[in-house]
């Protein structure tokens, strides 16, 4: 079973620190291939925190290096404060993961399958089933087999585990996988219930509007490399201004605005203009793009300014990246 809710002495107070992980350097390899490579990892306590990146940016990985599951070739990690390996233990001790997917008896019930985990934890965790169960909405269910769970209701299961052990962070790795769009919308819904509460949840994903609607901070990874790292609203910051413009004549349009000193990369769409602007451009930019285009004669239908996305400011950081390699 892959669900990390062992059993660990605790008791003791959670060391002073502000980051609920921490690395530095941290490195993994498989051979010739680099699975975690130097990765410098500051994850603030009390946030939704996504670790994004595609399939095989080294998720999954990461993830069992922090939960001790596999060594580290190089760097240094803590949880919670406190430094791994030297004291796992205790540290794990409020840890709560699920790794690659929750893998349970089958042929035990939920409730069971829960039991089975408080067994092995401290006393009070046997207390701590019933409520779990609640949180995640599968006390209906809690007494039919694991196997005739839906892969939503074994995520939501995993959760339940992982809260045996009333953990101050999770670690979820791509927790809205295999889920329908309802079944992320609940397990979002849990997320930031949990954060709430004031516990850390680390989340891994490759699904960036996911972790955007979801996280409040966000790595960004790609072959083992944390490309950036930040609060969202912080990276968006940082991203370039879209505006949409309708109106008439738009290659004349564009000729005009190409003519002035405006710093933007402009496209001729069917109904007008698409335009760039670069992260940090004045919003008087924007009235001085309508009041070159009034002034010239053209029909200003529209003019909408595109809120930057994760996604578009994820484009531009990896096609920056593609550009500079
Ligand atoms: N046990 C392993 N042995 C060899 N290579 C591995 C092993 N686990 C992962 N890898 C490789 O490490 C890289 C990162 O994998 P993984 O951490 O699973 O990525 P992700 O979770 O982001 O999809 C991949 O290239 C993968 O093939
Ligand atoms: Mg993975």
């Amino acid at each position: 079973m892959s669900t990390t809710s062992l059993a660990y002495t605790s008791g003791n107070k959670a060391a002073a620190s502000q980051w609920a992980v921490e690395t530095h350097g941290l490195t993994k390899r498989f051979g010739e291939n680099v699975a975690v490579n130097g990765v410098e990892l500051l994850v603030p306590r009390g946030c939704a925190f996504g670790y994004l990146g595609p399939n095989g940016a080294g998720k999954t990985t990461l993830i069992r290096v922090l939960l001790g599951l596999t060594h580290a070739d190089a760097g240094t990690m803590s949880l919670l404060g406190y430094p791994v390996p030297k004291r796992r233990d205790v540290a794990l001790a409020r840890v709560g993961a699920i790794v690659d997917e929750p893998r349970f008896h089958g042929h035990l019930t939920g409730r069971q399958n829960l039991q089975i985990l408080a067994a092995a934890r401290e006393p009070a965790a046997r207390d701590r089933i019933e409520s779990p169960l609640a949180r995640v909405g599968m006390l209906h269910r809690a007494d039919d087999r694991v196997s005739k769970y839906s892969m939503g209701m074994r995520q939501r299961l995993g959760v339940a585990a992982c809260l045996i052990g009333d953990p101050e962070l999770l670690i979820l790795d791509e927790p809205m996988n295999g889920l329908d769009p309802a079944g992320m919308a609940d397990m979002r819904d849990m997320i930031l219930s949990l954060v709430a509460e004031g516990r850390t949840v680390v989340l891994s994903s490759h699904l960036l509007d996911e972790v955007e609607r979801t996280c409040d901070a966000v790595a960004i990874v790609d072959h083992g490399n944390v490309i950036r790292q930040g609060p969202i609203s912080e990276l968006l910051a940082g991203a370039s201004l879209a505006l949409q413009v309708e109106c008439s004549e738009p290659d004349r349009a564009r000729a005009l605005l190409e003519g002035t000193n405006i710093e933007a990369h402009i496209e001729v769409g069917q109904l007008g203009l698409g335009i760039t602007l670069p992260a940090g451009t004045a919003r008087d930019v924007i009235a001085e793009i309508a009041r070159v285009l009034v002034e010239g004669g053209i029909s200003l239908y529209r003019l909408q300014e595109i809120q930057a996305s994760l996604e578009s400011w994820f484009l531009q950081v990896t096609s920056r990246l593609g550009d500079s390699e």
